[in-house]
């Protein structure tokens, strides 16, 4: 079971998920502004997921019904990006956990963080 980015990521890009990642499972992309998974890469550690801020990294079976489009996601744009293995700078426009919490809410949307 590999490991999914969700749209948590886009416009954050916090980064410290991929510098934990001892495979180089993570890709960058710029459209969406995010990093993804490669599956085919991806060892299933779950060493990301904690490091995300704003937890947006879930195990597939995880994927919470209103992200799930996002596991064929990483798998489509994964090949489009470049390897990304350390930590920088988050995008300017990063928002906080509480802040992504309150937009799933205004979407009607009742979603559990990843499981740690
Ligand atoms: Fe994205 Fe979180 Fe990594 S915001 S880049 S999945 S640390």
């Amino acid at each position: 079971m590999p490991h999914v980015v969700t749209e948590r990521c886009v416009d954050c890009r916090y980064t410290d998920c991929c510098a934990v990642c001892p495979s180089d499972s993570f890709f960058e992309i710029a459209s969406p502004a995010m990093l993804v998974i490669d599956p085919n890469v991806c060892m299933d550690c779950a060493l990301c997921v904690p490091e995300c801020p704003v937890l947006a990294i879930y195990g597939q079976d995880d994927v919470p019904e209103p992200y799930k489009e996002w596991i064929q996601k990483n798998v489509d744009l994964a090949p489009t990006g470049k390897v990304f293995n350390q930590k920088v700078d988050a995008l300017a426009t990063a928002i906080s956990l509480d802040a992504i919490h309150e937009r799933e809410k205004s979407r009607g949307w009742d979603i559990s963080d990843p499981p740690s």
